[in-house]
């Protein structure tokens, strides 16, 4: 069986170097020629953290755009709307029937939000939905419903992938050997800092956008917090924020030369310059496809109906399949 890659980016939030570095880009050079590829936006699992509609489409348009830019390939990939493939949902409630409620009490997610409660002392409930607590159901959907054979994720969804397994195994084990078991690859986590040197995270307010101007990615550099050091003196590279970034981009003469200059007493104002002109370097052709694509309005409208279209088939098949061998078919 060729190898069939899936993944999905929940929509919320704008996309920054770190979501750039730390997924499009390992996802992408996962999707080789040998392989078929499914990547997709997992809007109805955005729905869970976000209830301001607009922020949700904004997200869907820039995670779509920020993929698309950094050279995603529609033509060789499938890339679509969790939202487009209704079947999904039909499947989430057949695994719903057989998921056991006691897996899904274990999930770290769900369990951290009654671990505050508990610790507030307010009802473990609070604050909690059907759409949390499922949440591990409709990602075993998501996989499940194009049978796919590898799941590349970071190491926070490893349990949601054990649990998707899990859910198929039960399904096949009560019904019928449908599902395959879908082995996740846990893609190595790299720790891209943001400007305060905390891990880059939107929701520390810290990040370094790529989705914009030459002008605002240096804004976004020179904003780098640094320590005090004078011009002339030297510096050290361990620890700091600033040459780790410089390291994620530079290749490996850069980053010697890098080092070199913060031993020779580099100012923390050129260095920063020689850290936006490495990073721009990478982003310039991104920058430049993100824009031409903005440019055009019907664009990702155009696109997921066709991602929709390539893929929806193979879904209403499968739950054709299911359909009958839950006993909700044709009656002869
Ligand atoms: N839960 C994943 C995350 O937050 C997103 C996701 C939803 C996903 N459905 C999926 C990832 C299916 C892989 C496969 O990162």
């Amino acid at each position: 069986m060729k190898k069939r890659i899936l993944t999905g980016i929940t929509t919320t939030g704008t996309p920054h170097i770190g979501n750039y570095l730390g997924a499009i880009k390992p996802a992408l050079k996962l999707a080789g020629p040998d392989t078929e590829s499914f990547f997709f936006l997992a809007d109805y699992h955005a729905l869970i953290k976000q209830t301001d509609a607009s922020l949700i489409e904004a997200s869907v348009k820039d995670i779509a755009l920020a993929w698309l830019s950094s050279g995603l390939d529609t033509e060789h990939s499938n890339f679509y709307r969790q939202s487009d493939i209704p079947e999904v949902h039909e499947l989430t409630w057949i695994l719903s029937c057989s998921a056991a409620k006691g897996l899904l009490n274990r999930a770290h997610a769900y369990k951290a939000v009654v671990a505050e409660n508990e610790a507030s002392n307010a009802d473990d409930d609070k604050a909690i939905s059907m759409g949390l607590f499922s949440y591990p159901v409709l990602m075993a959907a998501d996989i499940l419903i194009f049978n796919a054979t590898h799941v590349p994720v970071g190491p926070d969804q490893a349990q949601h992938m054990e649990m998707a397994r899990d859910i198929a195994g039960k399904f096949n084990h009560t019904y019928s050997k449908i599902f395959n078991l879908p082995e996740a690859l846990i893609q190595n986590e790299i720790s891209v800092p943001g400007i305060d040197g905390r891990k880059m995270s939107k929701s520390y307010n810290n990040i370094i956008p790529f989705l914009c101007s030459e002008k605002d990615l240096q804004k976004a550099v020179s904003k780098i917090v640094t320590n005090s050091l004078e011009p002339g003196e030297p510096k050290d590279c361990n620890n700091c924020n600033l040459y780790e970034l410089y390291s994620l981009f530079g290749n490996a003469e850069q980053i010697a030369s890098f080092k070199q200059a913060y031993s020779d007493g580099i100012s923390w104002g050129d260095a920063k310059k020689e850290l936006f002109t490495v990073i721009n370097s990478e982003i310039i052709p991104i920058r430049e496809k993100y824009f031409e694509l903005n440019a055009q309005p019907d664009l990702l409208n155009d696109l997921f109906a066709d991602g929709a279209r390539k893929v929806r088939p193979q879904a209403q098949e499968l739950i054709e399949k299911l359909r009958d061998l839950v006993g909700i078919s044709k009656i002869v």
